[in-house]
């Protein structure tokens, strides 16, 4: 069941709880937005973090990023993230072995049903009360056309949700790829952004 409440969860950071007034809402999703590199995945860690600190159940699905990567890097910002679950679906070296594949048929129709059955089944075992999905992004990629796509990550985020997780996904925006699908599905948006004076983050979107 969907929550209605406007339950709080702490987001892992001190200032950002404060700006969210305590936190994500809790079973809402939240899209992570900005450039490459300007802290996104690390927003996301703090979450998950948070989560195994309280002993919650907590997962974490890569389509970018090598889970050993992610964990290495984190490490070395001394976050502890032993007892969160990372599901591995950024590119296997296998990838290359079975392009000849992809002349056959779409990359769509060769990836999306593993992909997301293998999503599907590990949430049903976990049971995340915190979910990130790291990029979203590259999910558009595996969907052959954008209806089809907005109405994927719909039902995708609804699974979760309804299933008791409070959702973080990532996505990366540019000029020629606009990431304005995702900003309108999700509960709320969170936006990274770099310059000369410093690091920034805006809440541009909350519902509730
Ligand atoms: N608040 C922060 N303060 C200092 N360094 C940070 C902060 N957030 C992230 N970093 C560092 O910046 C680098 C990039 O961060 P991260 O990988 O989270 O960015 P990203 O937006 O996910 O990048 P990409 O677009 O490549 O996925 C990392 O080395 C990370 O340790
Ligand atoms: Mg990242």
């Amino acid at each position: 069941m969907r929550n209605y409440s406007n339950e709080r969860v702490s987001t892992g950071i001190e200032g950002l709880d404060e700006v969210m007034l305590g936190g994500y809402i809790r079973q809402n999703a939240y899209l992570v937005t900005g450039q490459a590199g300007t802290g996104k995945t690390t927003l996301c860690l703090h979450f998950l973090e948070e989560g195994s600190r309280n002993g919650e159940p907590t997962l974490f699905v890569s389509f970018g990023e090598k889970a050993e990567q992610i964990m290495k890097n984190a490490k070395k910002l001394g976050m502890k993230l032993e007892n969160v679950e990372f599901l591995d679906l950024s590119p296997s070296p296998d990838f290359f072995a079975r392009a000849e594949m992809y002349d056959v048929f779409s990359p769509a129709e060769v990836e999306r049903e593993p992909v997301v059955k293998s999503i599907v089944s590990k949430a049903e075992e976990l049971a995340p009360k915190r979910v990130v999905v790291d990029s979203m992004t590259q999910l558009r990629y595996l969907s052959s056309d954008i209806f089809l796509f907005r109405k994927q990550v719909l039902s995708f985020i609804r699974f979760l949700t309804e299933g008791g997780a409070t959702v973080l996904f990532t996505a990366e925006a540019s000029g020629d790829a606009p990431d304005d699908d995702l900003r309108f599905l999700a509960d709320g948006i969170i936006e990274l952004s770099m310059d000369e004076i410093g690091s920034s983050v805006e809440v541009s979107k909350s519902r509730g």
